[in-house]
């Protein structure tokens, strides 16, 4: 039996219950054998979640590069890693192989020694879907330098707090970049944000769209004449397990984005098992994740976990309407894709379409497919498994977070039977609990419930750059001894596992985590606004939209309104970005708060889900009047 890769049912029960009566044992074991080591660990684990500390593998020495490259180079040298489709299908699809791979990022690698990166230090980037992202992420990695992607569809303001809050000193970016029938303008972003940032001293730019832009003299570098310059041979800086591996930001309910911090080994070992097993990865398959390396969807499954299993990797650049709704399954067929992975609001989005942009082509190549981002409802995982998998593929719908950095709920594919809607069962390793409104641990199956996790994994985060109290705050201060998800769960009578959604301020608008209170501040800006309160609705689509309750400075204002709200949605633009826009703004006098001033959101998301006769009871509120009106007014 191997501990790695399960194949069975009762296997991965047998490896499950090994998982959590050793925990230690099991992972040491899956380190020894998949991974090369430049020194081996003193510890396993240790862990204290009152602090929270959690070290694994400490004292181990590594180069995560060496494990998602150099090693394959005898045996897949010639094999594609990274498989790059274009954007415009008429562009030729690239093919890197790990050969070109190892030489590709070694000299990224070499460039960045060049401008000064040492090991620890953090860089911002700031790329589109291209080949460069996946190399310059994988560049970092080769120096020890802590990488920064921040997703490229983040506004100016966005990108400026994300640079200052983690001090990163160098940025890559490009001239522009692709999407649809579109071209975005990247490199004027960059400038915007660079006014803020004192501390970027260098710029890199990659050439993809050949536009003709400004180049700071001094700062700005083009990347393509370093790279000829610079040797394809770089030697791994040695780490150690515990060292930071990279930061991304994730937004939370309250201030600004949280830099979360992962480390090398741990993140490693279980990005990788967790691939292979999520996905049942053999040899030759060829891998596509349609996620962006901007989210932790991209890094654990576009990036490390799949390189680290020598997989081939598909990095889509484009659109999925673009030239048509048929672009995914055109793509699936071209390159005879195995697993597909992607996210609910997507399959949500071509499920509106004519069936015929799914019928043209020829699907048979798939073996998995794959879910994640948000709940997925009943009718999308119908249509994903009648059209897409012909009832033939299981349907992975995995969960997690940034924080988690891997996969925690899933099913593992021809082992676990599915079940629309859940999860399903905890990875190995992985010991959920679900806890009820007294903080105690719900035990009976067939419950809802919070949902924590109980025991440490692998590539869980380790802290919040910069701020370990608030690390220990929003994750570890609500139940005693368990980090706490976010997320609320139901379990069923065998044990599996459906996420409700979130519990807290957080709303995930077509996958994406949107934290209410930056948006509040960003609409709070807005000189005509006084106060806001942002909840979110159901939206076919999006899974979620976004409700905004806005009350002005002057009562009665003659201003157009719906001037009002185009300023608002892009003052939101400018500070987040479009995805942070609100589909519904409602103008009020007042919001309702309690006594110490707190605002009831959870009154203002019945209204805005028309659930107004199940308010509960509002006399206790400070204003219970505003209610009224606000009802009278709902869009
Ligand atoms: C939140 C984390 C994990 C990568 C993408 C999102 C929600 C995620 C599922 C799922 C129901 C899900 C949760 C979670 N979520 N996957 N399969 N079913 N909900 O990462 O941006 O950190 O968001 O996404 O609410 O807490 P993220």
């Amino acid at each position: 039996m191997s501990n790695f890769h399960i194949k069975h049912l009762e296997e991965y029960y047998q490896v499950y219950r090994k998982s959590v009566t050793n925990p230690e044992a099991f992972w040491e074991e899956i380190a020894e054998e998949h991974f090369l080591w430049r020194k081996r660990w003193n510890n396993v684990l240790k862990w204290d979640f009152s602090k929270p500390e959690v070290k694994w593998f400490e004292g181990a020495k590594l180069n995560i590069t060496e494990n998602c490259i150099d090693r394959h180079l005898l045996t897949r040298g010639e094999k594609t890693a990274i498989l790059f489709e274009p954007n415009d299908p008429n562009e030729k699809a690239q093919h890197i192989t790990y050969n070109e791979l190892y030489k590709r990022v070694n000299k990224f690698a070499n460039v960045l020694k060049q401008q000064g990166v040492k090991k620890g230090d953090r860089v911002c980037i700031y790329l589109p879907m291209i080949p460069e992202l996946a190399i310059s992420v994988l560049a970092c990695a080769r120096i020890g330098a802590i990488h920064s992607v921040v997703f490229a569809g983040f506004s100016a303001t966005a990108l400026a707090t994300r640079i200052n809050d983690s001090d990163c000193r160098i940025v890559i970016t490009s001239d522009g970049s692709y999407r649809g029938k579109k071209t975005i303008d990247l490199k004027s972003i960059v400038d915007d944000a660079l006014t803020e940032t004192p501390n970027v001293k260098n710029v890199l730019v990659v050439k993809r769209i050949k536009s003709d832009i400004h180049m700071k003299t001094g700062r700005d570098k083009w990347l393509a004449p370093l790279l000829d310059e610079a040797s394809d041979i770089c030697e791994p800086e040695i780490m150690d397990a515990e060292d930071p591996l990279f930061i991304l930001y994730t937004s939370g309910s309250t201030g600004k984005p949280k830099g979360m911090v992962h480390t090398t080994a741990g993140y490693m070992v279980y990005t990788a098992f967790s691939f292979k097993n999520a996905f049942q990865y053999t040899e030759n398959d060829v891998y596509w994740c349609t996620a962006d390396i901007g989210w932790i969807t991209g890094h654990s499954y576009i990036v490390y976990g799949p390189l680290a299993n020598g997989a081939t990797t598909l990095m889509f650049e484009g659109a999925p309407t673009y030239p048509d709704w048929g672009r995914f399954w055109e793509i699936i067929q071209k390159h005879k894709v195995n697993q597909f992975y992607t996210a609910p609001t997507a399959i949500r989005a071509l499920a509106k379409e004519n069936l015929d942009f799914v019928e043209k082509y020829d699907l048979s190549s798939l073996k998995v497919l794959g879910t994640v981002g948000e709940p997925i409802n009943e009718e999308a995982w119908h249509w994903y498994n009648d059209n897409i998998g012909k009832k033939k593929c299981p349907i992975i719908d995995t969960w997690w977070q940034t924080e988690t950095g891997g996969i925690m709920i899933s099913p593992i594919p021809y082992a676990t039977p599915t079940k629309p809607t859940y999860a399903t069962l905890p990875f190995p390793g992985i010991q959920p609990a679900l806890m009820d409104e007294n903080g105690n641990e719900i035990k009976e199956n067939q419950v809802n419930g919070k949902l924590c996790i109980k025991f440490p994994w692998p590539s869980m985060a380790r802290t919040i750059w910069g701020n370990h109290q608030r690390y220990y705050d929003t994750y570890f201060s609500a139940f005693k001894n368990n980090y706490f998800t976010g997320d609320g769960a139901f379990r069923d009578e065998v044990g599996y596992y459906r996420i409700t959604g979130r519990v807290d301020d957080v709303i995930i608008v077509s996958g994406h985590n949107l934290g209410t209170a930056p948006i509040e501040d960003a609409i709070n800006e807005h000189p005509a606004v006084a106060e806001s309160a942002i909840v979110g609705f159901p939206h076919d689509i999006k899974g979620n939209a976004l409700y905004g309750y806005v009350i002005l400075k002057e009562i009665g204002e003659s201003r157009n309104h719906d001037n009002l709200r185009k300023e608002i949605n892009q003052i939101i633009t400018e500070h987040i970005g479009p995805i942070a826009k609100l589909d519904k703004i409602q103008f009020t006098k007042g919001l309702p708060k309690t006594r110490s001033g707190k605002i009831m959101r959870r009154i203002l998301r019945k209204i805005a889900v028309g659930e107004m006769d199940n308010l509960g009871d509002i006399s206790t509120l400070l204003n219970p009047e505003v209610v009224e009106e606000i009802i009278l007014k709902r869009l």
